[in-house]
């Protein structure tokens, strides 16, 4: 991979979006990179993934202006909308949660990304932005959606239309990340968040991940009948019983296999 950099022990993947020469700038090669990667990763049995920038400055800071600005109609949109959707849904139904530890600039796409994750974690550096509509376009990766999801359709639309920019503690109090960290401190903040995750039910966390992202736009009716199935998954596996049996035994519980 020439755009992306993978790492992973203990069940927890750290995923590097690797163009610092353009602040990680998305490009149609990190696209493709991104979308040949995650079946890959999926078969991982990773608990938790957390997706960060490489260098001081940037998450990520959009889609690569220059590209997209020479690309042919045809591939332009194909990259810069169809695909780059595709690599946020590919993010947004892994299997295992994901958190987003934005360590500087997350504009246009680089925002739409951080929220396609579970969970976002900033550094005091960081910028978001959705600065689309300035240069002549509007949001193409989903960012419309997710972020009247994250922040509620007033607040959405005033970023979406003025493109102002948010200091990281400014996206704190609008709930757009969860926490906010020096930058020194937001690695080991993701990290202790990934470990904390990795250590509960596999089988359960994905189950609740499944069934959060499953309802939105579902009746509480819906993703009931949705919800009994996934809690009957879980019933079927040994963890449940391991755990379960170890509280009546007043014990501690052993590790969870996952199975
Ligand atoms: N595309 C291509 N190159 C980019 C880039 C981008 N989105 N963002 C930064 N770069 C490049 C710069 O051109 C520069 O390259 P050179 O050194 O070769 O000149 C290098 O990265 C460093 O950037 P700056 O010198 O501009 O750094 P700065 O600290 O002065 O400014 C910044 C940082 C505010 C993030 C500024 O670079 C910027 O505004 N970038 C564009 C951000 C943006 O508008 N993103 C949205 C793109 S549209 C989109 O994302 C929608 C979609 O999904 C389809």
């Amino acid at each position: 991979m020439n755009t992306l950099l993978y790492e992973s022990h203990d069940f927890i993947g750290v995923l590097t979006l690797n163009r610092p020469q353009a602040l990680n700038a998305f490009n149609s090669e990190m696209v493709d990179e991104l979308l040949a990667l995650f079946p890959d990763l999926a078969k991982e049995k990773l608990r938790c993934l957390i997706i960060t920038g490489s260098g001081e400055k940037a998450f990520m800071a959009g889609a690569d202006i220059a590209e997209m600005n020479a690309l042919p109609y045809e591939k332009a949109v194909h990259y810069y909308c169809d695909a780059s959707n595709a690599a946020m849904e590919a993010v947004e139904q892994f299997p295992a949660p994901v958190i987003a530890a934005v360590n500087g600039y997350a504009l246009g796409g680089g925002n739409e990304l951080a929220l396609s994750c579970d969970i976002r974690l900033a550094s005091e550096n960081a910028v978001f932005a959705q600065p689309e509509v300035s240069l002549g376009i509007m949001p193409g990766s989903g960012g419309i959606q997710r972020l009247m999801r994250a922040v509620g359709p007033g607040k959405a639309k005033e970023l979406l239309y003025t493109t102002r920019r948010l200091k990281a503690e400014e996206a704190l109090a609008i709930g757009l990340v969860n926490a906010v960290y020096p930058r020194e401190e937001l690695m080991p903040a993701a990290v202790a968040m990934a470990e904390k995750i990795a250590a509960n039910a596999p089988v359960g966390v994905a189950a609740t991940k499944r069934i959060a992202n499953a309802s939105i736009g579902m009746t509480l009716e819906e993703s009931y009948r949705l919800e009994l199935e996934a809690f009957g998954g879980c019933f079927k596996t040994n963890d449940q019983k391991m755990a379960m049996t170890a509280f009546v035994e007043k014990r501690k519980p052993e590790p969870f296999t996952g199975n």
